[in-house]
This record gives C-alpha cells, structure tokens and sequence, in this order.
C-alpha cells in the first residue's frame, strides 16, 4: 500500500524520519515529498536511506535549467498512486497555502491534485498556532475534510511554552492507520467471506449463473485483512485480483462452495457470506452438448444447499454468521425475515435495482439489520467503505457477545436466547 509523507520546514523535521519507521513497520511504502525550507532541516538524504525511494523535493529538475517534463509527469503520478498522504510537520505558512488552494511546489500540488484522505500534523510557535488567521485556515480545510491534528502542549523549540508540539508520533501514525482502514480491531478473529457468483453446469458447454462480479466479498476480504483479521476468502467466480495476505479457495458451482465452507467451518469465528449463491441447479447435468437440432430443452431444477442457512444452523457460540439479502422488491421486508428465518447476526441489505447499489458497480446503497429491530441505512458510499461500515458492525456484535458472555450462570431462558449460538 503507497502513501505519502509530506515534510515541511519546521524544527520538528526530524521526527517525520521517525514516523517514516512506523509507517513502514505497518507494510506501507512510503513516498517522501519535502518542501524548500524542510531541506534546511533535514537532508533529503535520510529520508531516502529510511525509506529506500528517491525523496521528491521538487517540480523540476535538480539544480536549475530546463524544466524536466518527464520528472513533473512522474510526480503527477503520486497523486494518484497513494492511498493517503500525512504531512508532519505542517507549518503555519503550509496551512495558509492548502487553505487558499496555492499550488507552488510539489507538495502544495500534490494535495491539490491527490483524491487520498489528508491528515495535518501541525507545529509551531504557540503564538503562530493561536492565531487567528492560522485558526481559520485549520477551520477551512477541516471543512473540506481534511483530518488535522492538534498540536500538544508543552515546551517549544522557540523558549516558549504552550501548544505546538507536533503530535507524537504514534498518534500521528494511528490517524493513518484508521484513514487506511488498518485498526487492529479483528486481531485474532479468523474471517471466513464468500464472494463472487457460482456457476452450475448445465452440459459441459453452460452453465446457470448471475450478475454478481464479486466485489463486494472481495472488498470485505481486503478490509478483514487490513483490520487484522486472518482470512479465508472462498470464492466462486469473478474477474478480481484476490487480496494480499488472504487464502483464498476457488470454487465453481454452490455445492464446492458448501464443501470449501465446510471445511473451514470449524476455525472461523466471523462469517460474512457475501457470495450471490445459485439457488438452483439443473437436476441433471448432461454428458455431451445440448444440440439445436434436439430442440428446445426443458430444464428441471433442484433447490441447491443453503450454505448460510447450515453455517447458521450449526453454529458454535461465539461464531457471528453475516447474511446478504440482494432483493428486488419489499426490501426490507424480505431481509427482516432472513435475519429471522436463518437467525443471524446481522443482514446487509440492498435494493439491487437501485442506480449505484448491486451488481458490476464500484458503490452500494445498503442497511444493515440487526436482530433487536435495530437498522442503520447507509448513504450511497464505495464497496470499500460499506466493508469497514460492516466490519464495525461485527466488532460491536463482538463486544456486544462477549460482554453478555461474561455474566453470571443465573440467566433466564430469554437472556439465554440472545447469545449467538445459543438461540432454540
Ligand atoms: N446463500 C447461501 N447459499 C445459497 C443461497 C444463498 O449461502 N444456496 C446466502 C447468500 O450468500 C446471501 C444470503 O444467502 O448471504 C441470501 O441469499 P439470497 O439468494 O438473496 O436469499 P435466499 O435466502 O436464497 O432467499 P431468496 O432467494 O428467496 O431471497
């Protein structure tokens, strides 16, 4: 995962060497961009030592002359590379450039030009940091999303005493990690998501299938994986480069899937069982190819195995089973009854006629419904996004399980039947 550290000309220069250390210990590679005056700091050159990349340090080329196209184009490139950029420190004269959109180096440009989330680790004289013009630069650019880390208090570089200290280093790194969606919060939880769509052969020329590219397991895989999580990513068919760190099983038609489910049945501790799943399968897969010339076929189809509805049937406790409910009509409706009929955890819902939710697409529309009637509709956001919006979610189930796991023998049969994995 690329991301970009900005430095600018500050005192605390040095201590971007030490996150450079942190960010890397976490997997990242890290671009470095100075600016002019972090150079009086800091040499370009430690950057490039910790971080084994050329550190970018301006739009052109070194020492003058022509302007270098190649090297301008090349820097261009980072904007879009990234996944997020930091610039610690940030100085009072960086805010004041971000807040009026002043692009006139490489690291004003970079954020102008970047789509990546942006964090501020400001320092400064305490003077500098209070006052008002520097006060409405922060409140500008955190109206336009940009994630700003207060200073500490403390003694500065300057004599003076009071808030400027940049923000340690951790804290720094941790607002990175979130941004990424890197939490530790599935630490020792083994994932286990189905993804993608089944095929059931019909002769051995077609098959049944459906729309579902995959996507959204996929993304629930990714981001299991960046929070920490172990995962087993069982996949029917889709045309997507499976995520880092993730073992992954292939499978074709629904009954491999249950098989590859069943399999790892036992480990897995989180089901999200996102796979568009056939619900049936013609009764008798022929040997050779259906001619033209035979005429039209008329197929018998057989009900295929519930893959969610077994996981939930035979569920140890402490297992948080996860269903999809891709509907047409009478949305929420169909999905309470799921959540109910399967006794879930909790159902991710979403009306795939919806213009941006279901198939192919790159964003859902979805609600989540949870077994105490609880339901949380989510605005229109990227695939990605609803995975940590659905991961937060089980955390909370998680902590929610484990609290009431942890009280005393003397229950009544209705407490009883709100632990997952001990409902009649
Ligand atoms: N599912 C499954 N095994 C199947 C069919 C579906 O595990 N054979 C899972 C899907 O992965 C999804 C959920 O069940 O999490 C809902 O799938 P869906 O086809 O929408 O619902 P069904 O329960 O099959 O009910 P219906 O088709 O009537 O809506």
């Amino acid at each position: 995962m690329r991301v970009a550290l900005g430095v600018a000309g500050g005192i605390a220069a040095y201590k971007a060497a030490e996150l450079l250390r942190r960010l890397q210990d976490r997997g990242l590679e890290v671009q470095v961009v100075m600016t002019e005056a972090a150079r009086e700091f800091v040499t370009p050159l430690t950057f490039a030592s910790l971080s084994g990349n050329k550190v970018i340090t301006g739009m052109f080329a070194e020492g003058g002359g022509e302007p270098n196209l190649a090297s301008a184009i090349e820097h261009i490139a980072v904007a879009q590379n990234i996944e997020a950029l930091v610039i610690a420190p940030a100085t009072a004269n960086l805010l004041a450039k971000l807040a009026a959109g002043l692009a006139d180096d490489f690291l004003t440009t970079l954020c102008l030009a970047t789509k990546a989330p942006i964090i501020l680790a400001p320092a400064m004289n305490v003077n500098m940091w209070e006052h008002p013009a520097t006060r409405l630069n922060v409140e500008t650019l955190r109206q336009r999303g940009v994630q700003i880390l207060e200073p500490d208090e403390g003694y500065l570089a300057c004599g003076m005493s009071g808030a400027g200290r940049l923000a340690s280093v951790e804290a720094i790194a941790q607002a990175m990690f979130v941004a990424l969606g890197l939490q530790d919060d599935l630490q020792g939880e083994t994932v286990l998501v189905t993804a993608g769509r089944t095929e059931e052969p019909l002769d051995p020329c077609r098959f049944l299938s459906n729309r579902s590219s995959g996507k959204m397991g996929y993304a629930l895989a990714e981001a299991a994986r960046r929070r920490s999580a172990r995962v087993i990513l069982i996949s029917g068919r889709a045309s997507l480069e499976p995520p880092a760190s993730v073992a992954i099983e292939r499978v074709r038609s629904g009954e491999e899937m249950a098989r590859a489910v069943e399999k790892h049945r036992e480990e897995a501790t989180v089901f999200l069982m996102a796979a568009a799943v056939a619900d049936f399968r013609p009764a008798q897969v022929e040997s050779a190819k259906l001619k033209r010339q035979a005429g039209a076929p008329v197929l018998k189809l057989e009900p295929t195995t519930d893959i969610l509805g077994a996981v939930a049937r035979r569920r140890k406790p402490g297992q948080l089973v996860v269903g999809f409910a891709a509907e047409t009509e009478n949305v929420l409706q169909n999905a309470a009854a799921k959540l109910r009929a399967k006794r879930l955890d909790l159902v991710v819902a979403n009306d795939v006629t919806q213009e941006g939710a279901g198939f192919e697409v790159d964003t859902n529309i979805v609600t989540l419904l949870f077994p105490g009637g609880r339901r949380v509709a989510l605005e229109k956001m990227s695939k990605r996004e609803v995975a940590h919006r659905i991961l937060d979610a089980v955390v909370e189930l998680r902590s929610e399980c484990a609290a009431e796991q942890a009280r005393p023998a003397a229950w009544s049969s209705k407490q009883l039947r709100k632990i997952p994995g001990t409902r009649k």
